[in-house]
């Protein structure tokens, strides 16, 4: 299967995939990365891999459609199979989903549905929660609510802050993105036309 992962940041998620990637038995290929960001350090981090970039940079757009629109003209050129947002900063518009519905993956660092969006570590600590962790998930027009396809526990340790808990759940992440992008890639797990995951073998 190809993939285009979508970065706005480092790119440790796509790196993790492009590395889970390289393996020959592995179901996927990372085509290409797309990032909004011109300045994301994940770029680098493609090319040294060989992978084709591309900046999308939405300054350089007069509204959210024409950016989504230019990403699209992209991604008809490159055709993938699967879309993977990996630490990807931007809401994806529904008209952007539909064509790609139940082939765009995200992964969120927490246990969906607890702490949607932004500083999900600091949250967890703060809740007292004695477990947290990271999801993926397939994408939807809402915000981190999608299907849910696999999901990492991390335990919360009484000396964690926001960076350490981070740290670790970072490494989750970056385990758990190639366990479901294997899933999803091979066909063991996908979207039914209700919008729930469907496990093969399950009946
Ligand atoms: C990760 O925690 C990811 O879950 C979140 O952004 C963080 C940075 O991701 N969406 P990356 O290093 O850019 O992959």
């Amino acid at each position: 299967k190809r993939v285009v992962a979508f970065i706005s940041g480092g790119g440790s998620n796509m790196l993790a995939l492009a590395k889970a990637c390289e393996a020959p038995d592995f179901p996927a290929e990372i085509a290409a990365v797309i990032s909004d960001k011109p300045d994301a350090g994940g770029l680098a981090r493609a090319e040294a891999l060989g992978i084709p970039t591309h900046v999308f940079a939405r300054k350089s757009y007069g509204s959210k459609a024409e950016h989504e629109a230019a990403i699209l003209a992209a991604l008809a050129e490159i055709r993938p199979d699967l879309l993977c947002l990996a630490g990807y900063m931007r809401l994806l518009s529904a008209d952007f989903i539909r064509p790609h519905d139940g082939r765009i993956l995200n992964i969120h660092p927490s246990l969906l549905p607890l702490f949607p969006g932004l500083h999900t570590h600091q949250r967890a600590i703060d809740a007292g929660v004695r477990v947290h962790g990271c999801t993926v998930h397939f994408v939807n027009e809402g915000m981190d609510e999608g299907a849910i396809i696999a999901q990492a526990v991390v335990p919360v340790d009484p000396q964690d802050d926001a960076v350490t808990l981070a740290g670790r759940v970072l490494t989750a992440e970056h385990r758990l993105y190639a366990h479901a992008l294997r899933l999803v890639a091979t066909g063991a797990v996908r979207l039914d036309d209700a919008g729930r995951v469907l496990t093969a073998g399950a009946q």
